[in-house]
């Protein structure tokens, strides 16, 4: 398409959309006193939610994992992972110090849409059977000892009260989950009971949520993993805690004294730099007003506060030409992905831009438009990636605060995984700059953010492990 220049250079049409993008840039910025302030108030609200439940935004759910996985964990373990777009089932084999992991096995499938907006019968059929096919297969180098039944972790990534290592309630589904009778239920009941329908004699020794496996994943390598934090469809972040911190929790013995907390951050509110954008798609999303943050700074909803933009543009000036495409107006069209891999085009035509916009949204475009898409990703992802990390940072400073001196003042690793984390490079760049300019180059030098990948199946697999009941 052929654009009018304008005497100044830059064209008429993207003239037009300059100031929405200016004011966008505006809305989202997060210059140091911004991110100062939501991380002193993520570490309020986990305080506040430590002292009562129902304290704060922040849930601060015990998990019940009070050890961590040693390494001396041996035998036949399996995992189920339930919490975004797929469902994992994975076996592992631990060979206790010496030989570790001696094998492990996955399968993965994508989570019908059906499935996600369905009945918790169905849902929970759907995991059982592909749980039953997996063990089927069981076999080679995967050994199950003598007179034991099969032991699993169970990964659940949505907020649970729980109410023992192996119990716990769905408080609510999130990210796009609205299956109908879960909430309320102990999800490990349901789990049995589709289990029981499908002939599978399985026991469940832990429950967890990713954050939690993560964490124990991590741990079982590296004994300074403190903090875990997913960044994917949803995000969220758990850490280690004193069990005398935590006023809420009453008669619980931990004989480690510590304990790990689910934070459920993406609850958090406080103080978030958040545009028209944001709230119209939190108005129309399925459970408005609330998970802002997950809402501003996850996998799920970054690409469609983009779509939201560029439909304003499009609107509002002839950037992208007369007609906007249908599939531009389709909420949740562009996805996260695609603003990451637009974003890594270096080209100078931005042909991969190009391409994505019409392959995916059905959109023309020329260098200048292109010019200007790029910029709102970049807006987005900065914006996200920053307040991750000012996120993170909040969670040290409650710790710092409470041990003075133990976390800031030697090695401190916070695990990360999820897709966003792991295949959006500048979101994650923007992210580690946020917690550099938070904490300085001395402090910062002592905290290392380190990708964890897929630590949560063989971390829930661990916890299968060290809480199983042979071990006692
Ligand atoms: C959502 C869930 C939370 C989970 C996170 C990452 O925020 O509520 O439990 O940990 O997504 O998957």
């Amino acid at each position: 398409t052929m654009v009018a220049r304008s005497t100044t250079g830059v064209s008429v049409s993207t003239a037009a959309a300059l100031p929405i993008l200016t004011k966008l840039q505006n809305d989202c910025s997060t210059p140091l006193p911004v991110l100062r302030h939501v991380a002193d108030a993520m570490a309020t609200d986990m305080r506040a939610g430590l002292a009562v439940d129902g304290g704060s935004d922040l849930k601060m759910i015990l998990s019940y994992v009070d050890s961590l996985p040693t390494g001396n964990e041996r035998g036949l373990f399996y995992a189920l992972d339930l919490g975004g777009t797929n469902f994992r089932v994975l076996r592992t084999q631990l060979g206790g110090k010496e030989e570790r992991v001696i094998d492990t096995e996955f399968e993965q499938v994508s989570i019908p849409q059906d499935i996600m907006f369905g009945t918790s019968e169905e849902l929970f059929d759907f995991i059982a059977s592909a749980l039953a096919n997996f063990v089927k297969k069981e076999g080679g180098k995967f050994v199950l000892q003598k007179d034991r039944s099969r032991e699993t972790g169970f990964t659940f990534s949505f907020p649970v009260k729980q109410t023992s290592i192996d119990s716990g309630i769905l408080m609510k589904w999130t990210k796009g989950f609205a299956v109908s009778g879960t909430p309320g239920k102990d999800i490990v009941v349901c789990l049995n009971e589709a289990m029981g329908r499908q002939g599978l004699n399985m026991r469940v020794s832990a429950l967890v949520n990713d954050t939690v496996a993560t964490l124990a994943g991590a741990r079982y390598w590296d004994d300074d993993v403190m903090v875990a934090v997913i960044l994917g469809t949803g995000t969220n972040a758990c850490y280690v805690e004193s069990v005398n911190a935590i006023p809420k929790l009453q008669g619980h013995k931990s004989i480690s004294g510590k304990t790990i907390v689910n934070t459920e951050w993406g609850a958090f509110s406080n103080g978030l730099p958040l545009t028209e954008f944001d709230r119209e798609m939190d108005a129309e999303s399925i459970n408005p007003g609330e998970q802002l943050f997950e809402k501003t700074i996850s996998g799920m909803y970054l690409g469609e506060i983009v779509r939201r933009v560029l439909v304003r543009m499009a609107e509002e000036s002839s950037l992208f030409g007369k007609d906007i495409p249908k599939r531009l107006r389709t909420p949740f069209t562009l996805g996260t992905p695609n603003i990451s891999s637009m974003q890594q085009d270096t080209s100078d035509d931005l042909e991969a831009v190009g391409s994505i916009l019409y392959e995916v949204t059905g959109m023309d475009s020329n260098l200048d438009s292109r010019k200007m898409v790029v910029e709102v990703c970049d807006t987005i992802a900065k914006r996200g990636g920053r307040l991750a990390g000012a996120g993170i940072v909040g969670i040290l400073q409650k710790m710092e605060e409470d041990s003075k001196g133990i976390v800031f003042g030697k090695r401190t690793v916070v695990a990360m995984d999820g897709g966003l984390y792991e295949h959006h490079p500048q979101y994650k760049r923007y992210l580690k700059d946020a917690v550099k300019e938070l904490l300085g180059p001395e402090i910062s030098s002592n905290v290392v953010i380190e990708h964890s990948k897929d630590g949560s199946g063989i971390g829930a697999a661990l916890l299968a492990a060290t809480n199983s009941i042979y071990e006692h």
